[in-house]
């Protein structure tokens, strides 16, 4: 397969993480001869800082003539601090995500077995997790108009959901649901909010599209309980823009490390592939930056193209990485292994290298590795 992917890195540890994602497939087109070609294009401050914008036009036309875009990570402390800011990193990611009409973003949460110590939570709580957040992208609060008054004392922020827009997302979570454990539960405060009402209404109405899938409702704040103390309990959790941002931040806690999860935001006609971290510019170019999350967010762009082969192939190394603790500090703070050192291990395992083999756990045990 020819595909043309759009490299957006963005800022702080988005190149040293996207870098290996993009070893990873470069691998496995060479491994299972397809032709990727890679274009690279600025976002974020760093973009600010060149051209004065968070999205540059020509980064936008390329966006819209590649076949998918790898996505690093957006923002900058700079901005954080300063709320008067009149352009904000962030605003190139939201503006992008609606040109491109990304209504969907997809985060999956299945921790790894070997990794299950590395969260705060209980072993016994976290076995069988293996759930998906459906979360919608491109509207509520996100996006309804805002406003702040002259004298800057106060400001609004208007949260609206059209009956489509509701529609669309529901089918997405519907039919992945019927491909996994056939439940979805939609998380909303429907006890308070008018758009959370006609999301309950419109969901039910499209579950009956899909007989064998089971529904049920839960309201936010019982969800951020739920997730914490039984998240087995959920297959595909269906929510608003701005719930879907903190519940699924708040469940990355069950991998052990934020840094191993992976995401597809997808519309009609694009889609971008990002790992769900942030920026971390507090250990930029440090080569310590977990690239499981941009590696794997590389094996989702495959299978949205249909290459699950080549995608599995990826998970396997993920998970042989994970088996070896070839990992990151942030899951095995003694760990001799940084970013690259991942990234070559995961080429290596797509590519049947026997250098794969000094990997072995005598060898990490006492901090020897073959690999610079
Ligand atoms: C995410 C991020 C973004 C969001 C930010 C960077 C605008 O937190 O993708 O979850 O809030 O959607
Ligand atoms: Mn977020």
């Amino acid at each position: 397969m020819n595909l043309k992917i759009a490299v957006l890195s963005g800022d702080g540890i988005g190149p040293e993480v996207v870098m290996q994602a993009k070893k990873a497939l470069y691998a496995i087109s060479t491994a299972f001869d397809h032709e990727f070609i890679f274009e690279d294009a600025f976002i974020g401050a760093v973009a600010i800082e060149k051209s004065g914008k968070a999205l540059p036009t020509q980064t936008l036309n390329l966006c819209l003539n590649t076949d998918a875009i790898l996505f690093g990570a957006i923002g900058d402390p700079k901005y954080d601090n300063d709320p008067e800011a009149k352009i904000r990193p962030e605003q190139g990611l939201l503006q992008l995500r609606q040109e491109l009409g990304l209504y969907a973003n997809i985060r999956p949460i299945k921790p790894y077995k070997e990794l299950l110590d590395a969260s705060p939570l209980k072993r016994e709580l976290l076995e069988g997790t293996d759930l998906v957040f459906y979360r919608e992208l491109t509207g509520g609060l996100y996006f309804g108009e805002k406003t702040l008054n002259e004298e800057g004392t106060l400001a609004t922020d208007l949260c609206s959901y059209s009956e489509e827009e509701i529609v669309r997302i529901s089918h997405l979570a519907f039919a992945a649901a019927q491909k996994r454990r056939k439940k979805v539960t939609l998380v909303d405060k429907a006890n308070v909010l008018e758009t959370s009402r006609l999301w309950r209404k419109v969901v039910k109405e499209v579950s009956k599209e899909y007989p064998e899938v089971t529904l049920d409702f839960l309201l936010v704040d019982h969800a951020a309980r739920y997730l914490v103390m039984q998240p087995n309990r959920f297959d595909v959790i269906l929510t608003a823009n701005l719930f879907g941002d903190i519940l699924s931040d708040e469940a990355s806690v069950l991998t052990g490390s934020i840094g191993v999860l992976a995401s597809a935001s997808i519309g009609e006609k694009h889609a971008i592939f990002a790992p769900i971290h942030g920026t971390y510019s507090k250990v930029k170019g440090q080569n310590i930056a977990n690239p499981f999350g941009a590696i794997l967010s590389a094996a989702m762009m495959l299978e949205h193209f249909g290459l699950d082969k080549e995608a599995k192939k990826i998970y396997d190394g993920i998970e042989k990485a994970v088996q070896l603790k070839v990992v990151t500090q942030d899951l095995n703070p003694d760990s001799i292994f940084g970013t690259n050192e991942i990234g070559e291990f995961i080429i290596n395992y797509i590519l049947d290298r026997e250098d794969l083999l000094y990997f072995n756990n005598d060898n990490v045990s006492i901090g020897r590795s073959t690999i610079v």
